[in-house]
């Protein structure tokens, strides 16, 4: 069993580190928040993590894991030390790679000799090579090791993968990467480093695609009166489409495939390669959020200022807590903005949100819908599947609901004399 330093406690540096102490390793977690160290260290949990209370739990039961304040208390004694820091976006739609270049030259001097650094933040092509330049030791070898964690489920992505990918130009380093993944039930693919940071920009910006393509379908539904729902599941029995990853909504976000769809466009310029088609996909995505507010609009009828609209979700997706990049926060600006008075509910937001200034958030789902004469579903939480539908149709003033994830029972609605509208489908 090894030495690991992870080096960033966000979703992605947590969940690795947790998991790598699930299967035996030593590991030492570093964050630069002193607050969440020792939050951390007393085994509370800051994120909203599908099975990591458990794991965490466990793996302090062991001694498997610690956490610490700076790199270098975590870096001084590792074989292997993990960078997890963000990689946020630049003024030019680009990564910024400040945190990772600022962590490398921290771990730089006290990493002992024939550690190995590995990339798991998501890193511009070329990132590799900046960290080996960063760390300024030639005796410490540098791999990629992209994560492919979905917020939620990170656990589970980490310990069932469909693949691992390591990028490295030594052998030697890259297979003492792959050991540590011993009992990970997934193919393991060894490659050069710049076609592992590729591949983790090129399958998110492939998800993206297909999110975007399947908005653009909803869009062609609408207008030749198909049901979406149907066109996606007679598209998903063709084994070379797949059934994952279909699901029309109000657009896509989140922490990811905003910042790197755009970075990987911004790459392939870089390069010399005018990526017209991703830029089309993020262009759809856009509308996507337009296209959402403005069938709000027009349920509302004439101006919207000063109406009342109900909205459930605020995360970008279910399951999570996290409002980065969120659709619904866009969809919700948009009507912000002509005037609308909305209340919102989600039952992981619990206070007001810094980019809906105007807008307020309420405990339950009830309060929301109170006189409002649309509800607008904008995150796909299970529990508003079983909300009370007489008690919703009795609050509202008008019996309207604009559902943007497909989420609710139609026919239930269409019972209660609701008018309701779903994304590619009446
Ligand atoms: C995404 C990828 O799925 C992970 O593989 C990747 O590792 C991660 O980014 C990352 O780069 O760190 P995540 O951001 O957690 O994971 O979110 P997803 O579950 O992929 O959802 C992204 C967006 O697409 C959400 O807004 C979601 O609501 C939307 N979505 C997803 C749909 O609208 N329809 C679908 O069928 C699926």
């Amino acid at each position: 069993m090894s030495k690991i330093a992870v080096i960033g406690t966000g979703y992605v540096g947590l969940t690795t580190g947790v998991c790598f102490a699930h299967l035996g390793h030593e590991v030492i977690c570093a964050d630069i928040d002193p607050e969440k160290v020792d939050a951390l260290s007393r085994g509370e949990v800051p994120i909203l993590e599908a099975d990591i209370d458990r794991l965490l739990a466990e793996a302090r039961q062991a001694g498997r894991i610690r956490f610490v304040l700076g790199a270098t208390n975590a870096a001084a004694e590792c074989e292997f030390a993990y960078l997890c820091v963000p990689t946020p976006q630049g003024d030019d739609g680009s990564a910024d790679l400040s945190y990772v270049e600022a962590a490398a030259r921290e771990i730089g001097p006290v990493l002992p000799t024939g550690a190995v650094v590995v990339n798991k933040s998501t890193v511009p092509v070329g990132s590799t090579r900046v960290v080996e330049r960063a760390l300024g030791r030639s005796d410490i070898s540098v791999v990629s090791n992209p994560e492919f964690l979905r917020e939620g489920s990170a656990v589970s992505d980490f310990l069932n993968p469909d693949r691992v990918v390591i990028g490295s130009d030594h052998q030697d380093a890259a297979i003492r990467v792959a050991s540590l993944y011993v009992g990970v039930p997934a193919p393991l693919m060894v490659t050069d480093p710049a076609s592992a940071e590729t591949i983790k920009y090129a399958a998110n910006a492939f998800l993206a695609t297909k999110l975007s393509f399947v908005n653009g379908i909803a869009a062609v539904c609408e207008a030749v009166g198909a049901d979406v729902n149907d066109v996606v599941l007679g598209m998903g029995y063709d084994q070379r489409i797949g059934r994952e990853f279909l699901r029309p909504g109000p657009g896509w976000g989140g922490s990811c495939f905003p910042k790197d769809t755009r970075a990987l466009a911004r790459i392939a310029e870089d390069a010399g390669y005018d990526f017209k088609f991703l830029r089309g996909v993020l262009d759809l995505n856009d509308e996507q959020f337009e296209r959402v507010a403005a069938k709000v609009c027009d349920m509302v009828g004439e101006s919207i200022e000063g109406r009342k609209i109900a909205a459930w979700g605020l995360t970008f997706k279910a399951n999570t807590d996290d409002l980065r990049d969120s659709p619904a926060i866009e969809v919700l600006k948009r009507l912000s903005e002509q005037g609308a008075s909305i209340r919102a509910f989600d039952p992981a937001v619990h206070g007001p949100v810094a980019e809906l200034p105007g807008v307020e958030v309420v405990a339950d789902p009830f309060l929301a819908v109170d006189d409002a004469e649309v509800l607008v579903v904008l995150t796909e939480w299970d529990e508003f599947k079983w909300v009370d539908l007489d008690k919703v149709a009795d609050l509202m003033r008008r019996r309207q609901v604009l559902d943007a994830r497909n989420l609710l029972d139609r026919s239930m609605l269409v019972r209660r004399g609701f008018n309701y509208r779903g994304i590619g489908r009446s």
